[in-house]
């Protein structure tokens, strides 16, 4: 059977791994990055390099978008020169970014006008799951594109999981920042309580990674925390965008979210000091100033 021709738009920390294993995997594909010099790379590996986010829409069956945030989603789907100006009938559009759930809604509306789909399909795991391809992937949308588009999900992922229509996707993933961003503060306490008291934190992070306390921001952030290393694999402006998203659906849909509103205003004080664009393991560094560390 012919390969489905695939598009990929944007090619950030995420972007550029995940659009790299399509490639591998045989799949013809199409490429677009706004700052040009990033699709290089795979335009040497055998990707067209597009002009525009609608030359890839016009060349592909299926167009996966990898951008930061939900005015960025819409205008590289439906802004001049998007995809919406050149899919064609019977395509899929595939928004991978974490965006507004409301947002993914209204761009289906607007691809079913044009006989195409969407499916909102964010994304878990990290900078180390896209290039690892052990994504987590959560969809949205209707079925049949979804189980269309499987075998593209199957080279960037791991745990591929069909969540409900669309718009569901983006709410599982909004769940799974809860979970990560109220884990991220437990791990900064430890370590801020483990320096405050003079144990290693190395060994601290080794001791209790085989019991209970276990968790990937632990084994991925915590060493990373320990050794002072606050470069990005998911930035701190992102993570806010993240929990802006799920503080403005709680509060649309009035759910007290105590824990998730701490971590935000914590994170808000790492962003005054200049930081947004470091790790989210810089979140440590709010604990620490608290503590005169
Ligand atoms: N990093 C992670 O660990 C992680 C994990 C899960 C989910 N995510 C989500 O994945 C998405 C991408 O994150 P990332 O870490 O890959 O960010 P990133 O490295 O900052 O990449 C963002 C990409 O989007 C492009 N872009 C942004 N605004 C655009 C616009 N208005 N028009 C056209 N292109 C635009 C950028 O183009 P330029 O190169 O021109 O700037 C870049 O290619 C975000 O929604 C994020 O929340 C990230």
């Amino acid at each position: 059977m012919e390969k489905m021709k695939v598009g990929f738009v944007g090619l950030g920390i995420m972007g550029k791994p995940m659009a790299g294993h399509i490639l591998r995997a045989g799949f013809p594909l199409t490429v677009y990055n706004r700052t040009r010099a990033k699709a290089d790379d795979l335009g040497r590996e055998g990707a067209v390099v597009a002009d525009s986010p609608a030359e890839v829409g016009a060349k592909s069956d299926v167009t996966i978008t990898m951008v930061s945030d939900t005015p960025d989603v819409d205008q590289v789907i439906a802004g001049p020169a998007g995809i919406l100006e050149g899919v064609r009938p019977g395509s899929v559009v595939v928004d991978m970014s974490t965006v507004s759930p409301e947002l993914e809604r209204r761009l289906d509306g607007k691809l079913r006008e044009k006989g195409c789909s969407l499916l909102d399909a964010p994304v878990s795991g990290g900078d180390v799951g896209a290039r690892n391809a052990t994504l987590a992937i959560m969809a949205g949308g209707d079925r049949g594109a979804f189980d269309r588009v499987l075998p593209i999900f199957q080279v960037m992922g791991k745990t591929i999981t069909y969540c409900g229509p669309v718009g569901s996707g983006q709410l599982t993933k909004l769940c799974n920042q809860i979970l990560v961003s109220v884990n991220l503060l437990a791990v900064s306490e430890a370590l801020v309580f483990a320096r405050k008291n003079g144990l290693d934190p190395l060994t601290m992070i080794q001791a209790v990674s085989g019991g209970a306390a276990a968790s990937w921001q632990l084994l991925n952030l915590g060493p990373k925390i320990a050794k002072r290393d606050f470069q990005p694999g998911f930035m701190v402006d992102l993570m806010q965008k993240d929990l802006r998203l799920i503080l403005e659906t709680a509060t649309a849909n009035p759910t007290p979210l105590p824990a998730a509103a701490l971590v935000q205003q914590l994170f808000k004080s790492v962003q005054i000091k200049g930081l947004g664009r470091e790790g989210t393991q810089a979140l440590a560094k709010a604990l620490e100033a608290l503590s005169g560390i």
